[in-house]
Formats: C-alpha cells, sequence, structure tokens
C-alpha cells in the first residue's frame, strides 16, 4: 500500500512569544522544531536537531538568516535548511503561516 502524504495546519504560539534573534523549540506532533523570528516580522521553522550529531539548533545563535548548532558551529540556512560548506547536509524546514499574531505550521500528516 502506498503512503499519502498532505500537509496540516497547527497553531503553535503569539508572534509576540517570539523575539528576534533568540530561537524557540516547539514540539508538534512529535516532531521537535525551532522557530526564529527574523528582522523583518516572518518567523522561519527548520527541524530542531543539528544533521552533525543532532545539536538543539532552537539554543544557537542567530545571524541573519543562519543559525550556528550550540554543539560544533556548524552554519545552516534557515530559508532553505542546507548547512553551509565546508560542511554539507540538510535539516527539514517546514511552512510557517502568520494569521493575527498567531504562528502556525503546515506539519505533514501521513496516512
Ligand atoms: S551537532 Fe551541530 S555542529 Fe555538531
Amino acid at each position: 500500500m502506498s503512503k499519502v502524504e498532505t500537509k496540516k495546519r497547527v497553531k503553535v504560539l503569539n508572534v509576540s512569544d517570539l523575539a528576534v534573534g533568540i530561537g524557540q523549540r516547539i514540539s508538534v506532533d512529535g516532531e521537535e522544531i525551532a522557530l526564529f523570528k527574523q528582522k523583518d516580522g516572518s518567523v522561519k521553522a527548520i527541524q530542531n536537531s543539528c544533521p552533525h550529531k543532532g545539536g538543539p539548533l532552537s539554543e544557537g545563535i542567530v545571524s541573519g538568516e543562519h543559525v550556528f548548532c550550540p554543539l560544533h558551529d556548524w552554519k545552516i540556512n534557515m530559508k532553505d535548511g542546507k548547512v553551509q560548506a565546508p560542511d554539507v547536509g540538510c535539516v527539514k524546514t517546514y511552512e510557517v503561516a502568520i494569521q493575527e499574531n498567531f504562528v502556525y505550521i503546515e506539519v505533514p500528516i501521513i496516512e
């Protein structure tokens, strides 16, 4: 039987709960996600686990659209999830919507 993947939108928190430059860890359906509010007010959402050795990216140092893993300093782009050279790899990214000051994350539903 083949798997059908669809997405659902989950309300996670208020935009005012986030601060620019400081990551916030949330959990949606058992998935750990790191949220980052950008200077322009948008919010990026990526998997909260570094592809190197699982460092918690929500505790990383933020620089523009990148976050540095708190364990060994890999640099990860929050827009596309790609690890920056010379390191390689990527993390999952999630679509974010902001409506009436609430942050919604789109997560897959696997049937
Ligand atoms: S666990 Fe993130 S750089 Fe090593």
